[in-house]
């Protein structure tokens, strides 16, 4: 990686698992990073270890991406604070959340994993010099979306299909956000990167215990340490990679190894899918493409 002095990056859900790994590893190269967090003690804990705090290069700002109004705070916040971003890695993320609503009236794992991200990402758009990096996962391609039923009224809900639908959602998001920058005539790259199976606390949402348990003990019989996922995310925010390109790690399925080019599905690449979704989310989330 080349050094990263200079260079500003915004990561969501930075205070554990994927997103502190990759805060650490660009920390130790120089980065200035803003630590995204909902909650901001566990986000000074987690600061106060990554390289730079001291010299006040990272920073915690507050943000529940699955609240749209913490959101819009968020981004004006950073906007009036900051003269640009180098780099937003969209991270945070839940897995295996009961059925529930957000004050928004959105489903769980849809607002945190994709609309807040989406919401996000186009409020800040206007600042951004390099890139956003979404965050997929090989669940994605067991993933279906009902753009017509997203709060689960007409489907038994199943939280691994809910997971499944909002990393669907943020793959066909990537794509659609390149698009749209390049017909736009910007610069700005929409890329991507999951981090196979990583040990992290990615179930603790679930409100189950044995999912918590087996998600972060169990997990690690058969997952790489946080921090080598995390390459994969650090590999996409800062190799010179065409946009829309969306890494992953090289073994076999795809859980284990160094970053390298990931598989997306049939789904993935379906670009009136992700039109419509596009769509739906500006009506969800009230918020516009704004170099359109
Ligand atoms: N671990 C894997 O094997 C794997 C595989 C594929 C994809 N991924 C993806 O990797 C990303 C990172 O997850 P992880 O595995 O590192 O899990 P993790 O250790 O649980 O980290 C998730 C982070 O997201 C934050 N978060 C959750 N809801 C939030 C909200 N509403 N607002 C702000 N932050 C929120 C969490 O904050 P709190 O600490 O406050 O809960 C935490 O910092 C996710 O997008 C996940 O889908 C992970």
């Amino acid at each position: 990686m080349p050094p990263q002095s200079g260079r500003r990056f915004v990561i969501t859900g930075a205070n554990s698992g994927v997103g502190f790994q990759a805060a650490r590893i660009l920390g130790s190269r120089g980065a200035e990073i803003v630590m995204a967090c909902r909650n901001l003690e566990k986000g000074e804990e987690a600061a106060r270890q990554v390289p730079g705090y001291d010299a006040g290069r990272v920073v915690v700002r507050r943000l529940d991406v699955a609240d749209l109004s913490s959101v819009r705070a968020f981004a004006a916040d950073f906007l009036a604070d900051h003269d640009g971003l180098d780099v937003l890695v969209n991270n945070a993320g839940v897995l295996g959340a009961p059925l529930g609503l957000t004050g928004d009236g959105i489903e769980t794992h849809f607002a945190t994993n994709h609309l807040g991200h989406f919401a996000l990402t186009n409020l800040l758009l206007p600042a951004l010099r390099d890139r956003v990096v979404v965050t997929g996962s090989r669940e994605h391609r067991r993933g279906e979306i009902d753009l017509e039923d997203l709060v689960w009224d007409r489907r038994p809900y199943k939280a691994f299909a809910a997971y499944g639908q909002s990393k669907l959602a943020n793959l066909l998001f990537m794509t659609e956000l390149h698009q749209r920058l390049t017909a736009a005539g910007s610069d700005v790259r929409a890329v991507g990167a999951h981090p196979g199976a990583s040990s992290t606390h990615i179930t603790s949402g679930s409100g189950n215990p044995v999912l918590t348990w087996v998600g972060y003990h169990g997990a690690k019989l058969v997952s790489m340490p946080a921090w080598r996922g995390a390459l994969c995310t650090v590999y996409a925010a800062t190799m010179d990679i065409p946009g829309d390109t969306y890494i992953g790690p090289h073994g076999r399925l795809e859980m284990h190894g160094w970053p390298s080019a990931a598989r997306r599905s049939r789904s993935a690449r379906d670009a009136e899918l992700g039109r419509r979704l596009w769509e739906v989310s500006e009506k969800l989330s009230g918020v516009t493409f704004p170099l359109g």
